[in-house]
Order: structure tokens, then sequence, then C-alpha cells
């Protein structure tokens, strides 16, 4: 038997999928992943698997997706390469695809990696590009390649009308992370803002956020989904645009008129002090007892304890208390988060 399908839940709720999976009427064996809400099946075939999971639809009441998967291998980028070119011309010799079609490459990458989802998507679409006549169209496409990553690890699939993951949408909606499920974070940043809503709900619930450094615009995006106005400021471009995100253009110390807002956040790429200063420069529009999340970012993981220690200086001369320092589940090695109040 080997993994032919991968299957989520909502986090916490593993035990009971593993539970109804058992009961699927098929040769398998039933596995947890180090990820939450991610487990695995072994099976004699995906295809077998996943029409069992359709069939039997109505007895799942944790299953979000169940995505099948045909080839493993390695998670480093030519071991994907050389595999998914092995995969299409097994199908292409199968004639299950036709030259000339288009399709599209879809990554979900767990675990921590040098690249990206987005990377690992434009890298094996220019590699299948120069092996078949082929095009890509991202959203009218024939078939999709699917690449699942779990840490050293890669699933890959090749997903058509007739062979594709299943979503059990009565399930999805009912989940409450319903919005992780139809739509992907903006970038790392984003999933960090994220977990922080979710650990602290209360501290978001406020009219006014002033975020420092915020293109692309991952926080601004969570911010402006749970405050009435963010005020983004960032020389750069924002890619997210909605009513609430007022896009000051401008580097953060050359801003002389904002609002007073409830909560302060920067998540520039500075030095650690030169970032600590913004904030305290910035926090003259805080109110008194406003929260303050801001990302220290060292240069390496050798230097994180020392550059806490000096922002800690900066902010106790600027009465800013340091509340938490956290380490977010997409913090990089040589990051942390603080959360802080403005004292009187
Ligand atoms: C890692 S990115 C921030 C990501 C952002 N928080 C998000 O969620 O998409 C760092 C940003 O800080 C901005 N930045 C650096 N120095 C700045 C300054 N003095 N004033 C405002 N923004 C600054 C950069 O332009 C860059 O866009």
């Amino acid at each position: 038997m080997k993994p032919t399908l991968l299957v989520t839940t909502q986090p916490g709720f593993e035990g009971y999928l593993k539970e109804e999976l058992k009961t699927l009427s098929i040769k398998k064996i039933i596995k947890y992943t180090m990820f939450r809400g991610l487990l695995k099946v072994l099976s004699e075939s995906p295809y077998e698997t996943i029409e069992a999971i359709k069939k039997e639809k109505d007895k799942f009441k944790f299953l979000m997706r169940a995505v099948p998967l045909e080839v493993e291998c390695p998670s480093d980028l030519e071991s994907i390469k050389e595999n998914t070119i092995f995969l299409l011309k097994r199908k292409l010799l199968k004639n299950k695809l036709i030259t000339g079609k288009s399709f599209v490459v879809r990554c979900n990458r767990r675990g921590k990696h040098k690249y990206t989802s987005e990377e690992v998507e434009r890298f094996i679409g220019k590699e299948v590009l120069k092996s078949f006549d082929l095009k890509v169209d991202l959203k009218n496409y024939d078939f999709k390649i699917n690449i699942e990553i779990l840490q050293d690890t890669a699933y890959i699939s090749i997903f058509d009308d007739n062979f594709n993951e299943f979503r059990h949408e009565e399930n999805i909606k009912k989940s409450k992370y319903l919005k992780r499920y139809i739509e992907r974070p903006l970038n790392r940043s984003e999933r960090k803002m994220r977990e922080l809503v979710e650990r602290y709900p209360n501290i978001f619930d406020v009219d006014v956020v002033i975020d420092i450094g915020s293109a692309p615009g991952g926080w601004a995006k969570v911010l402006a989904e749970n405050a009435k106005v963010v005020y983004a400021i960032d020389t750069g471009e924002l890619k997210i645009k909605k009513d609430n995100i007022i896009h000051i253009k401008k580097r953060a110390e050359d801003v002389e008129d904002l609002p007073q807002c409830q909560l302060l956040t920067n998540d520039t790429n500075l030095y650690p002090e030169e970032s600590a200063l913004l904030t305290v420069k910035l926090s003259k529009f805080l109110e008194e007892n406003g929260y303050i999340i801001h990302t220290i970012k060292s240069e390496n993981k050798y230097n994180v304890k020392e550059d806490i220690d000096k922002v800690k200086k900066i902010f106790e001369n600027a009465n800013i208390k340091i509340l938490k320092i956290m380490n977010l589940r997409a913090n990089t090695k040589n990051e942390v988060t603080l959360m802080c109040q403005k004292r009187a």
C-alpha cells in the first residue's frame, strides 16, 4: 500500500475523521501527519480511493477536502520537476491528455522550505512548457498539476474532469474556518496576522488601526476585516484594495497627520532598532492603553535575543510595555512578534 489520499479536517478533529475514514469500504491504512487537520490514507490506488470517498460522502461529517495522490517524491524542486514530467508522460502515453491543451500548476505547501508555493508553481509551469506542447491558462484550464508538499515529501497528481480532488462543500460551509478554504493568503505576513486575530480577537475589534510597512498588504487585509478603518503606510504598492483601507504612500517617518488609533502595527523590514524607533514615533497617534503589534526582524537567529533587549530598552523609555513575545507559526527563525501596550 502507498499514500493515495490527503484528507483535511478542522484542526482538533483529526481523531473523528480517522474514525470516519476507517469505515470506508476499501482496504486502507489511515495515518496522522505532523500537520494539524491533515491525515493520509494509504491504499492500493488513488483512483479507487477517491471514488469510494465520493460514493460514501454522506457518512462524513468531519471531512473537508480529499486530494488523491498519484506520485510521491522528495520535496526539492528538481525531484518535483522530474516526477511531474514523468507523470505527464505516463498520462500522455495513455492518451489521457492531448497536446495543445491548457493547464495550471497549483501547489499547497506545508512545512518550512527555501521556496514559496508560488515559486514552485512558476518553476514547474516553465519546465512543463519546455517539455510539452501545452499552454498555461490560469482560469479555463483543461487539467491541473496539483502539488502537495508536506515538509520533505511532495505528492503530484494531474486532475481533469474525470479524476479530481473532492471538496465536501456542506462540511466546509459549516466550518468557521471557511475563509481559509476559499481564499489563499496573500503572503506569509497574512498568516502571522491571522494567527494573532485567532488568538486575541478583542485587540483587533477597533475603530482605527495604523499599519506601518503595509505593502503588499497581508496585514492590512486581515486588519480591515476586523477594524473600521486601516491606515496603511508604505511607499510600496498594496495588492489589496478595500474601501476601509487608506493607503498613505509615504515613509512612516514622513507622515505628519493621522487620526488617533486604538491599534498600531509595524512589520517593516528595517533593522530592529530603526523599526522600534519608528513604532515609538508613530505611537503619538495611539490612544493610551492602545495595543501595538511589532515584528522584530533580526539578521540571523543568533541575534534575536540581543535585539529583543535593545527593543525593550527603546520601548521602556517611551512608556511602551511589552506584554508578550511570540513565536508565531509563520514567523521565521529570525523573527519574533511583540504584543505591547502604550502606558501613561
Ligand atoms: C515585510 S514587508 C511588510 C509586509 C506586510 N506587513 C504585509 O502584510 O504584506 C516590509 C515593508 O516595510 C516597508 N518599509 C520599510 N521601511 C519603511 C518605512 N520607513 N516606512 C514605511 N514602510 C517601510 C517596505 O516598503 C516593505 O513593503
